[in-house]
């Protein structure tokens, strides 16, 4: 197992998990935290409402890379735009471009390829890799099938199609996404039974198909302990003596739902740490809705990593 510091010194950086676990917020924190380290970071959502520009405070997010701030460029790789710029790319011509895919029977084809929006933003994603010169680009996937979709699309087209005008980009793609030296595929999950399920399901697929190195587990939204065994102890002492006062048997059952949550969240966070990948414990932030200063704490945790 890669130590963490290690690991962030890969160039790509896919950050997958299901729906509503923290990918955006712990991919803006990673994003933070590298160019604290003083790298040169791109910041990629693939056409998601834009999460990014409310929790780093930068303005909306669009589909040109901007730098947003010294160090942080984003953008959002919008699959329609992708899939223009990566044709132009591979078919060199404007006007070739227009024959094969503004014709409306060629439209029409690409709406019935189910890989081709993936296909572009990962051509994307490797354009900006390559070309761009970014020291490190870190990817927000869509939480559909984990986003693994995504990760896996140039492996499957370079398969299926060893030779033609796709076949060299996809198959240099597929290579740069499974090395171990550049690439580092991330799963956010959460201390719950159920995410941690899917996390444990993820890194089982990620295995068996070989599609991009593991990284970091990133176990978010950790509650952490406010009772140790002595108070915890006590609680049962103060039970014995609360009878009948209306206040302190209220005040009790909150706090033992709290032990209860914790006992869980315990258990949950030991699986975490059987996933077989380097974990990273984020806290839960008490606030309605996270901004940049909570991004930049957890960017801290990120940092200090061991
Ligand atoms: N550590 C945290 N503490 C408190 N709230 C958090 C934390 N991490 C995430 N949240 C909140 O949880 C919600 C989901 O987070 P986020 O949008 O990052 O998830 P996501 O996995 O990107 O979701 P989606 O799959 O919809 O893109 C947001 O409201 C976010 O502010
Ligand atoms: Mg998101």
């Amino acid at each position: 197992m890669s130590a963490i510091p290690t690991l962030l010194t890969r160039q790509l950086h896919y950050v997958c998990g299901k729906g509503g676990v923290g990918k955006s917020v712990v991919a803006c924190a990673l994003a933070r935290a590298l160019v604290r380290q003083g790298e040169r970071v791109l910041l990629a959502q693939v056409s998601a409402p834009d999460s990014h520009g409310p929790l780093l405070e930068i303005g909306a997010v669009g589909p040109e890379v901007r730098e947003a701030e010294p160090g942080l460029f984003v953008v959002d790789i919008d699959p329609h735009a992708a899939m223009k710029e990566y044709a132009l790319m591979t078919l060199k011509f404007e006007a070739l471009y227009r024959t094969v895919f503004e014709n409306r029977l060629t439209k029409a084809f690409l709406r019935f390829v189910p890989s081709m929006n993936e296909l572009t933003m990962q051509g994307k994603i490797w354009w900006h890799a390559v070309e761009h010169h970014f020291s490190r680009i870190v990817v927000d996937c869509p939480s559909t099938g984990h986003g693994i979709k995504l990760l896996r699309t140039a492996q499957v087209i370079a398969d299926a199609a060893p030779v033609g005008p796709l076949a060299d980009k996809t198959r240099k793609m597929a290579e740069l996404v499974r090395d171990p030296t550049r690439t580092a595929l991330h799963i956010v999950t959460l201390p719950e039974e159920l995410p941690v399920n899917e996390a444990h399901d993820l890194v089982a697929e990620v295995k068996r198909t070989g599609v991009a190195p593991l990284g970091v587990a990133f176990v978010n939204q950790v509650l952490g302990s406010l009772f140790d065994d002595e108070t915890r102890a006590s609680l049962a002492t103060v039970r014995a003596h609360a009878a009948g006062d209306a206040a302190l048997l209220h005040l009790l059952e909150v706090a033992e739902r709290r032990v209860d949550r914790e006992r869980l969240e315990r258990g949950q966070r030991a699986r975490a740490r059987d996933l077989g990948m380097p974990v990273i414990e984020l806290p839960y932030l008490l606030q309605p809705r996270l901004a940049r200063a909570d991004v930049e704490r957890l960017a801290g945790v990120v940092m200090e990593a061991p």
